[in-house]
């Protein structure tokens, strides 16, 4: 067992944020070639939220930390980390994470962005586990903020109808409050990150007035990112319960990441737990790519499905490819 394992890391505080604006389905069939019928019935998404001209990745992030915050009964100036998961961040250059920091009137703290697409929130538990076991004392703030519908192509029906945007945040500790980090297990497979792209890096090197291109915005193969979706996050969730000697029978409640109905059913069956211990909020959020997870944890809570006592696994799959899976105990 590593040293990492033996530290109780917890998760004392989480906070999730959306922004006011709803996009529903009827919204896109007004400028989309496409029905509320199709999405419902390919997806299971019937609204995704937009953040609203001016407001930023980091805005939402800073809102939802403000909420994890007061959940863990701690002030910004207590936190020693901050870190941000996210594949729409506001620059390239500062990170995501300095701004946040700056909006929470926090300084000196260590902050940096990572990219894990849709696992960003699991790979942050694990870089946050990490953290607390080399230095014990740190107060880890992780943010998970996703701006997607700044990324959409939205002549491309086959992408801007998956989308929305939010963000979730967590404050990890090992001081004993919250609740406990059993696991977590990350993966990925980088010879398939061409089946799901942002483009607006330096590979394409833009001159001053080019026009973007197509590559600029979210581009996917949509069928086989779904068969590495399933079969990932299935085996990456069997992985984690069998080194830690448990079965699905333990687990009260999956919580997968939320980017289409029919992979997190599938997902189900193959780890053989029944549709009422399946977290499900996507109809109201789309894919929020990292922000999915902790927005799910936090929704869970306020409708009392998950509550304190419960077993909650965690499974993520995005682009990358990524993929991962975590134990959280409340
Ligand atoms: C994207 C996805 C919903 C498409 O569902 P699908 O059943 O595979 O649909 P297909 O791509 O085979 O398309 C079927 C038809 O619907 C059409 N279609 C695609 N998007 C449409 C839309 N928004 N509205 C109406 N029709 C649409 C296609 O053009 C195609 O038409 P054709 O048969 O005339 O060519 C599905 O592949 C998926 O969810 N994949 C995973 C995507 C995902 O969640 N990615 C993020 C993971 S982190």
């Amino acid at each position: 067992m590593t040293a990492s394992r033996d530290i109780a890391c917890r998760v004392r505080g989480f906070g999730a944020y959306t922004p006011v604006d709803v996009l529903t389905n009827f919204d896109l069939e007004k400028f989309v070639e496409t029905t509320d019928e199709w999405i419902t019935t390919r997806t299971g998404i019937r609204q995704r939220h937009r953040l609203a001209e001016g407001q930023n990745a980091s805005d939402a992030a800073a809102e939802a930390a403000r909420l994890a915050l007061a959940d863990a009964g701690m002030e910004p100036g207590e936190i020693t980390h901050v870190i941000n998961a996210t594949c729409t961040p506001d620059y390239l250059c500062p990170n995501t994470a300095c701004l946040v920091e700056a909006k929470l009137g926090i300084v000196g703290a260590m902050a940096f962005d990572f990219n894990a697409a849709c696992s960003g929130y699991v790979y942050g538990l694990s870089m946050a586990r990490a953290i607390v076991a080399a230095q014990p004392e740190a107060r880890v703030l992780l943010t998970a903020t996703e701006a997607l519908t700044r990324r959409l192509n939205w002549a491309d029906r086959t992408t801007c109808v998956l989308f929305g945007d939010g963000a979730g945040a967590s404050v990890i500790t090992a001081d004993g409050q919250g609740a406990l980090l059993e696991d977590v297990l990350c993966a990925s497979d980088g010879n398939l990150g061409g089946l799901l792209t942002i483009g607006g890096g330096t590979h394409t090197p833009y001159a001053k007035g080019d026009p973007v291109g197509d590559d600029f915005f979210v581009q996917m193969n949509g069928r086989d990112v779904f068969k590495h979706a399933v079969r990932n996050m299935a085996a990456i969730s069997q992985d984690v319960l069998a080194r830690n000697g448990l079965t699905i029978d333990d687990v009260a409640l999956l919580i997968p990441h939320q980017a289409n109905l029919r992979i997190i059913e599938a997902v189900g069956d193959r780890l053989g737990i029944p549709a009422d211990r399946v977290f499900v909020n996507l109809h109201e959020v789309g894919n929020t790519s990292a922000a999915s997870v902790p927005l799910a944890i936090a929704d869970a809570r306020a409708k009392g499905v998950l509550r304190p006592g419960m077993r909650a696994l965690l499974a993520t799959f995005g682009g990358g490819f990524t993929w991962g899976a975590a134990l959280l105990h409340f």
